[in-house]
C-alpha cells in the first residue's frame, strides 16, 4: 500500500520555505539538543524530505557533524534537496547529505536503526490511518526523537471574511478526508491520530501550534495556497463551482493588494522515546 501519488511541484515547496520556517515551533528544537547524542556523528532521517526544506531550516540549529538521510519517492525534488544541501552545523561542523530514492511506507526498521532523530514535514496529513500507524510504529522502534511538523490541522482563518468562506473550508476539509486506493486519508486527523498511537506505545508527545501567517508580505504564496485550496474544495463538492469563480476574483484581488490575511493553522509534535 502506498500514500496516494500526489506529485507535488518543488515550486510550491519553495514558495512555502519561508512560511514553514516562520511557522515551525522553534521551543521544540531545545528539546531535540538535548536528546542527541553528546559526541559523534548524528544521523537524522527525514522522511519524505521533498526538497529538503527541514534539514535547511533544522540543521544549523543543532550542533555537531550531522549526516542527514533525507528518502522521498520523488527523484526530480531529491534532485532539488542535492542542489540546495543545509548549511554547516550550530557549531560549524560539516552537515552531509545521503538522498534515498524511497517509498517510507515501505521501510523496515533495519533502514533507520542508526537513527539519532527521525523527522518529517508536511506529510501526515496525506496518509491513511492504516499508513500512519504503520509509520508510527517504525519510528517509536527506532528508539530516538521523532519531530513531526506542519500537519494541518483543518482551522483555516480569513481576513475580511467572506460568505464562502465556512462553506470551502468544509469541502477542503472533506476533500483531505477523501478516499484513496490507499484507504481514507486522515487530513486534519492525522495528528491526534499520531498523538494517540505514540502514547499507547508509551512515549512522551509535546504537541505545539505552528500556523502559517500569511500577511501583505505574502500575496505570492496566499494567492497560490488560496488557489489550491479552493481547487480541491470544488473537486470535492462540485455545487461550489458556480460561484467558484466570483469568489477566486474577490479572494485574488484582495491578495493582491495585500489586503489579505490568511492563517492556516498546523501542528508540530516532538515525540520523545
Ligand atoms: C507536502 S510535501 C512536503 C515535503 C517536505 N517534507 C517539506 O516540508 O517541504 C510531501 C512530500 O511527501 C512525499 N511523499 C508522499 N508520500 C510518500 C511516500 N509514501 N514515500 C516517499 N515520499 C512520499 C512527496 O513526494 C512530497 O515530497
Amino acid at each position: 500500500m502506498t500514500v496516494e501519488e500526489i506529485r507535488v511541484s518543488s515550486q510550491w515547496l519553495d514558495l512555502r520555505e519561508p512560511a514553514d520556517a516562520a511557522g515551525r515551533a522553534r521551543d521544540l528544537v531545545e528539546r531535540v539538543r538535548r536528546q542527541l547524542p553528546p559526541t559523534g556523528r548524528r544521523v537524522i532521517h527525514d522522511l519524505a524530505c521533498g526538497s529538503g526544506s527541514m534539514g535547511r531550516w533544522l540543521a544549523p540549529l543543532l550542533p555537531g557533524p550531522q549526516l542527514w538521510v533525507m528518502h522521498d519517492r520523488d527523484g526530480d525534488l531529491l534532485d532539488v534537496a542535492a542542489a540546495n544541501p543545509p548549511g554547516p552545523a550550530a557549531d560549524g561542523a560539516d552537515v552531509i547529505v545521503e538522498l534515498r530514492r524511497s517509498d517510507i511506507t515501505q521501510l523496515r526498521p533495519e533502514d533507520l536503526a542508526d537513527a539519532s532523530l527521525i523527522t518529517a514535514s508536511a506529510l501526515l496529513d496525506l496518509m491513511s490511518g492504516a499508513q500512519l500507524a504503520g509509520l508510527v510504529d517504525l519510528c517509536a522502534g527506532a528508539g530516538c526523537p521523532v519531530m513531526l511538523t506542519l500537519s494541518v490541522v483543518g482551522r483555516v482563518a480569513i481576513e475580511p471574511a467572506d460568505p464562502l468562506d465556512t462553506r470551502v473550508a468544509a469541502a477542503f476539509d472533506a476533500h483531505q478526508r477523501r478516499m484513496t486506493a490507499g484507504g481514507r486519508l486522515l487530513g486534519p486527523d492525522a495528528v491526534a491520530a499520531a498523538t494517540e498511537r505514540f502514547r499507547r506505545l508509551g512515549a512522551d508527545v509535546l504537541l505545539r501550534a505552528s500556523p502559517w501567517r500569511l500577511r501583505a508580505g505574502e500575496a505570492d504564496l496566499a494567492a497560490e495556497w488560496f488557489s489550491g485550496w479552493l481547487g480541491a474544495a470544488c473537486e470535492q463538492q462540485l455545487e461550489l463551482t458556480d460561484e467558484a469563480d466570483a469568489y477566486a476574483r474577490r479572494r485574488l484581488a484582495q491578495a493582491r493588494a495585500g489586503e489579505l490575511a490568511v492563517t492556516v493553522d498546523h501542528a508540530d509534535l516532538l515525540v520523545l522515546p
